[in-house]
């Protein structure tokens, strides 16, 4: 693996988007600068390496950006989970509640192997919400979840404890 790349340096901070008080933490940045997006794959990779993985689920739309070359690395399956209406077979879904309202995600009934090992991957985590919907959504049937990994984390918002008990993995971390 390359030597460290200094992730922070890429990541655009973006203040009162998309509100007021809101600061954005942008990936576009990192994908600005090939060297940034290939130097999170392959820690993606490192920290996959060792752990039994049967395949990757991201949720659209940023969260494709990472999975996908990773789950080509790993020679694994990626599973997209998408919001309402936009997977053309038969799906599951989970609604999820947002500060405001709620939202849903979806999964292709036939992308869900019963007893496989799967792990979430998203470009940010923050209250954890999105990924704790996908991750019910496929253990209600029967899949199971090996972890969470993303590339940037907001612990303050407790993603920690909207994921237990799983293991959660970011690149970045901001306070
Ligand atoms: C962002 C981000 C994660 C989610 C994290 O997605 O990409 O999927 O929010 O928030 P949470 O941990 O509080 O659930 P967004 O809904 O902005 O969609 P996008 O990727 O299509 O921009």
């Amino acid at each position: 693996m390359d030597a460290h790349y200094d992730l922070d340096s890429v990541i655009r901070k973006v203040p009162n988007f998309p509100k007021q008080g809101v600061l954005y933490y942008d990936i576009t940045g990192i994908l600005a600068v090939p060297e940034a997006f290939s130097y999170c794959i392959d820690r993606m990779e490192q920290l996959c390496k060792h752990r039994t993985i049967d395949a990757i689920a991201a949720v659209e739309a940023r969260g494709f950006i990472f999975a996908a070359p990773l789950a080509e690395r790993l020679g694994i399956p990626m599973i997209l989970v998408r919001k309402m209406g936009k997977l053309p077979n038969k799906v599951y879904t989970k609604s999820f509640e947002l500060e405001y309202g709620c939202d849903v995600v979806c999964v292709q009934e036939v992308d869900i192997q019963k007893g496989s090992r799967v792990l979430f991957v998203d470009d940010l985590i923050a209250t954890g919400g999105t990924l704790r919907a996908a991750a019910s959504m496929f253990e209600e049937h029967g899949a199971k979840v090996e972890g969470f990994l993303g590339v940037i984390g907001l612990p303050f918002l407790n993603y920690d404890r909207a994921l237990a008990p799983y293991p959660v993995e970011v690149l970045q971390v901001y306070h």
